[in-house]
């Protein structure tokens, strides 16, 4: 029979990969939770609708990305393609603004999308995401640049550089849009054949455009940033001097779009060279619109979110403390049996690891299977029982019950 495989662009998580991944974990937990960051973990999947509102619905995430399906009762699901529409959700069901603000929250959980699969590019995989939701202040997004770049310090991700934006509001952008957009009309003669043909569909396009002519042209053009109003100028400005007083470096990138649309004023992308295609380590930004497009009361927030794949592939080499055993029971004999099993449960209550000849091997493939494992000790149960100091090579006889105390003393005397 042919076998079955893990679906296309899922992978697993095996024992080695679980070891750096708990690593990183642990180094989340230390970065977030000393800023007084949360842990906070929503369903695996949610209404179609939070989705389609939140994220919005002309983007690629809505329109060609999640993985849909009726529940059997008529009601629309979504896999969660990202975590920030969620936790806002939560915060708004359990009256999270009661809390003082504001509300600072952390998750490392399973995503979803339906896209072409490649490195660093997944259907499911895990991304450790931070929301401050109900400050407006720049602090807040600056503080978050700073936790997500130590993060990626901590980790020793490789040849990450920071770029960062305002989107300003929704309504400046619209204005902008239009702006740019008769520029380029009024340019048209100026633009390669291609990008004069997706003027009205997607003016921003020509920024990225390749040849000299439209370059130049678009040298010329309007910015964003050079249109942001009175008060999200400021903001930004803020946010940069917070930026250079903490001696983080960053590329100011007018052009910076992100693919959800929930965005306004500061926006953030961190890339890691080290990547290929797929060089988005993580990025995010502030959100001041979304609680209320989900139907509560006008409440800024900003957060960021970073694929855990992707921050282990840029990471390379990740120091991994060895699994210890300190005790491995050996089975002299078939009459040792039950005393070998209750040794071992009594050894792990009393705190030391211990492991079980569970394999029904030789005594001395058990010594060779106890050294494989690192075990520190070996005691060997029959009707006796001898313990085996793993490191001196030292053995001698003694009472059952003397064994862990003797490995105990040993621990504590190393
Ligand atoms: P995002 O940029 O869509 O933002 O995703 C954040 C990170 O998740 C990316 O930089 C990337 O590392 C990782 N990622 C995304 N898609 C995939 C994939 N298919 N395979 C592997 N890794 C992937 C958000 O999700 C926003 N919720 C971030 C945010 C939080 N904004 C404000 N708060």
């Amino acid at each position: 029979m042919p076998l079955i495989q893990a679906p296309r662009g899922t992978f697993d998580v095996l024992p080695a990969d679980a070891a750096r991944r708990a690593v990183l974990q642990s180094h989340a937990e230390r970065v977030l939770g000393g800023a007084g960051y949360r842990r906070i973990e929503t369903p695996a999947f949610e209404a179609t609708e939070l989705f389609a509102r939140g994220v919005g619905e002309a983007t690629d995430i809505v329109q060609h990305e999640m993985y849909t399906f009726d529940d059997g009762g008529g009601r629309s699901l979504t896999l969660r393609p990202e975590g920030t529409a969620p936790v806002c959700r939560a915060y708004l069901e359990h009256g999270m603004h009661k809390l003082p603000q504001p509300v600072k929250l952390w998750y490392l959980s399973p995503f979803f999308r339906a896209e072409a699969p490649q490195r660093g590019r997944y259907r499911q995989f895990w991304q450790v995401g931070a929301e401050a939701i109900g400050s407006p202040s720049a602090e807040t997004d600056a503080e978050l640049i700073v936790l997500l770049s130590e993060l990626l310090a901590t980790l020793g991700v490789r040849e990450t550089r920071l770029r960062l934006s305002s989107l300003g509001t929704p309504r400046t952008r619209l204005e902008y849009r239009e702006e740019l957009t008769a520029y380029l009309r009024a340019h048209r003669d100026q633009l390669s054949p291609e990008v004069a043909a997706r003027i009205e569909l997607n003016p921003m396009r020509a920024f990225d455009a390749t040849d000299a002519t439209t370059r130049r042209t678009m040298e010329g053009a309007p910015t964003l940033l050079g249109r942001l109003a009175p008060e999200d100028a400021q903001h930004f400005v803020a946010v940069r001097e917070l930026l250079d007083g903490a001696g983080v470096k960053y590329e100011l990138d007018p052009r910076l779009v992100r693919g959800l649309d929930y965005y306004t004023r500061t926006v953030f992308e961190f890339t890691s060279d080290a990547l290929g295609a797929q060089s988005g380590v993580g990025g995010g930004g502030r959100y001041d619109g979304l609680l209320e497009l989900l139907g509560g009361d006008p409440t800024p927030a900003s957060g960021w979110a970073a694929g855990i794949e992707r921050m282990l592939i840029a990471a390379g080499e990740l120091p991994v403390a060895p699994e210890l055993v300190d005790l491995f029971v050996a089975l002299g004999s078939r009459d040792g049996a039950r005393e070998a099993f209750e040794l071992a449960l009594d050894a792990r209550r009393a705190g030391l690891s211990a492991q079980l000849e569970l394999a029904g091997r030789s005594l001395r493939g058990q010594l060779r299977h106890a050294d494989r494992l690192g075990a520190r000790y070996v005691a060997i149960v029959a009707d006796q029982v001898a313990l085996r100091n793993m490191e001196s090579g030292e053995q001698h006889e003694l009472e059952l019950a003397a064994v862990i105390p003797t490995i105990l003393r040993g621990s504590r005397l190393a």
